[in-house]
């Protein structure tokens, strides 16, 4: 079966109130209505104390958080566990978000760990791969990738395995305004094909979404996503603007009628 377009919108540490949260869903469902949404989900992650607010979204629309420790009870201050969000209805987590791994310290065992507990508990992890500046300039980026994919996806069974849902999120690209090329991109999609290939099998592969996250916006949504192969993009800033997402969508449903 045909997998859907996906669009992850991460709202990071933004909306700063009730208020602000409650204006932005009422733009969202002003500029979602009467568009009617057959080709893609949209994957909406607020902060973790607004994810009930979000209850309500427009067809289409899911709900999921940005961060989810591995444990599933105890003396972890501060900590989210895997089963209080499944038990609220959520039903995906952004798991190693560059900015996690750069304020919090997450490293691919702790992604790892994170991404297998969240499989255990039946939340289906958004795990997020990139490679450094440096890495690239060095000519890096493939085994910095390698070893990410490989952290996530050894010991997993293969039922597991196709819930996981891969971001490759080039680290110099999130926030920056700069993004790789389509043909690098299609790159890296063709690197991770081949990796979960040879590591599971080619219809596990098949099944795995593989999207596109770094500075997306709708000017350039399809050299970054349909045009380099890729499943669907994470974005970030620009789903600050309900107005964007929207026209995101739109615009991936007129390249599927212009193919059709
Ligand atoms: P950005 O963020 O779109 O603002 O670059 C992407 C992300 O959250 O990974």
């Amino acid at each position: 079966m045909k997998k859907p377009f996906l669009l992850v919108a991460n709202l990071k540490m933004n909306l700063l109130s009730r208020d602000e949260v409650k204006q932005y869903l009422q733009v969202l469902h002003r500029e979602s209505e009467g568009k009617r949404i057959t080709q893609a989900e949209v994957i909406m992650c607020p902060p973790i104390l607004w994810l009930n607010e979000f209850n309500h979204l427009p067809e289409a629309f899911h709900k999921g958080a940005q961060n989810v420790f591995w444990e599933k009870s105890g003396s972890y201050t501060g900590e989210i566990s895997p089963v209080m969000l499944k038990n609220d209805g959520i039903e995906y987590v952004l798991i190693g978000h560059s900015e996690r791994r750069l304020y919090a310290g997450e490293t691919n065992d702790i992604v790892r760990t994170k991404t297998h507990s969240a499989l255990k508990n039946l939340l289906m992890p958004i795990v997020c791969i990139g490679e450094s500046e440096e890495e690239r300039r060095r000519g890096m980026t493939h085994s910095a990738l390698e070893i990410q994919l490989e952290g996530i996806f050894s010991g997993l069974s293969k039922l597991q395995a196709e819930k996981v849902i891969i971001a490759y999120e080039p680290r110099w690209a999130i926030g920056s305004d700069r993004t790789p090329t389509t043909e690098e991109i299609r790159e890296v999609k063709n690197l991770i094909q081949n990796y979960l290939t040879k590591h599971l099998d080619e219809g596990t592969a098949e099944r795995i979404r593989v999207l596109y996250g770094g500075s997306v916006k709708s000017a350039y949504l399809g050299a970054v996503s349909w045009e380099a192969g890729m499943d669907g993009v994470l974005v970030g800033r620009e789903s600050l603007f309900p107005y964007e997402i929207v026209k995101m969508l739109g615009l991936y449903e007129q390249y599927q009628l212009a193919i059709s």
